[in-house]
């Protein structure tokens, strides 16, 4: 199979492209070809980093490009992780940041569409990820031929966020901890919802029993991770947002026995706009994945619902004039 990875030289790409190599995300007998796009300035960096996959020798690594034409990185490309994405600078207000990426996006999804393999899935994970993967599949819908269901954001980093608290606040392992679902932004103003988690059989809910837990201290946490880690290490998360675009990758294309939070562009369930792209409960199975519909969504739930789902209907008339 084909990978392309974007933002290659970055820090995630770091941590992503030896995972990939080594068969974590599609299978430990599935060959892979690395497709490396990053900026022209980065490609001595792109090319120090093939030389390490190079000196790892993974029997599975059937080959390597590095390039910055978006058109030769997605030849043929079975799976895009776009990381890649233009960062927030001094002064850069929110609508710059997302005409900035608007900007990488619609060319990205629009070289996708014309090159990639019709089934190509594209899993987002520069941010604004959401936003930026609605731009990616609006560009891709113009030319026609791959999947529009197939353009996610990642959401999967809150997911394994929120799991890892839930562990620590229930004393049950994170292997126990099933049916969690985060509805959403991949922001602050997500919602992580354990309403319907099971940890062998017991209600993660009645387990906790803590609302005021829930709203002060689990929500506030899972929401400003990205933060707090920041400010912790003195970077962004890198090693933990590439094991979730493993994790995303790897449901969707070999399956999985839990839910799953993908960011999906919507079809209307649960009262989300058609094309926004919303972190939702997803079964996969047989290479496809489903939206799992008909969740009982109560008034707390749903007022947090409406806020991040408000912020992604702004993203989305901030960059609707880029998109006509
Ligand atoms: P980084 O700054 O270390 O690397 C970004 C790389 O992308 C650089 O090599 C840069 O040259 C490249 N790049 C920039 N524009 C590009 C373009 N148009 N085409 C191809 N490559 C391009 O950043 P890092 O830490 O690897 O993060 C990447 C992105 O992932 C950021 O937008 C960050 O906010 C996002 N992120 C998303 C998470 C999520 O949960 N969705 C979690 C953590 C980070």
């Amino acid at each position: 199979m084909r990978v392309a990875v974007t933002g290659a030289a970055g820090q995630i790409g770091y941590s992503l492209l030896f995972r990939i190599a080594s068969g974590e995300m599609l299978g430990k007998d599935q060959p892979v070809i690395l497709q490396l796009l990053d900026l022209p300035q980065a490609q001595k960096a792109v090319k120090g980093v093939m030389m390490e996959l190079e000196d790892c020798a993974f029997p599975l690594l059937a080959g390597m490009v590095a390039t910055d034409d978006p058109n030769v990185a997605f030849k043929d490309a079975d799976v895009c992780l776009l990381v890649g994405a233009r960062p927030r600078g001094p002064g850069m207000e929110r609508a710059d940041l997302l005409t900035a990426n608007g900007a990488i996006f619609t060319v990205q999804g629009k070289a996708i569409a014309e090159n990639a393999n019709e089934n190509v899935r594209v899993l987002v994970v520069g941010n604004p990820c959401n936003t930026n993967a609605y731009i990616a599949r609006a560009a891709a819908i113009k030319v026609g031929r791959t999947n529009p269901d197939n353009y996610h954001g990642m959401l999967r980093l809150d997911h394994n966020r929120a799991l890892s608290q839930l562990a620590a606040k229930t004393g049950r392992p994170v292997a126990s901890l099933k049916k969690m679902v985060v509805w959403g932004n991949h922001s602050p103003s997500m919602y992580a919802d354990y309403r319907f988690c099971e940890s062998n059989g017991d209600s993660v809910k009645a387990l906790v029993n803590d609302h005021a837990w829930n709203n002060d201290v689990f929500l506030p946490t899972v929401g400003k991770r990205g933060a707090a880690i920041i400010e912790a290490r003195g970077l962004s998360s890198a090693a933990s947002a590439a094991n979730a675009a493993i994790d995303h990758v790897r449901d969707w294309v070999l399956g999985s026995d839990d839910w799953v939070t993908m960011g999906v562009p919507s079809d209307g369930s649960y009262g989300i706009p058609e094309g926004i792209v919303f972190g939702v409960p997803c079964e996969c199975k047989d290479g496809q994945f489903k939206v799992i519909k008909g969740l009982e969504i109560d008034e707390y739930s749903q007022g947090k619902i409406s806020i991040t789902l408000k912020e992604l209907e702004d993203e989305r008339a901030a960059v609707a004039d880029m998109l006509k």
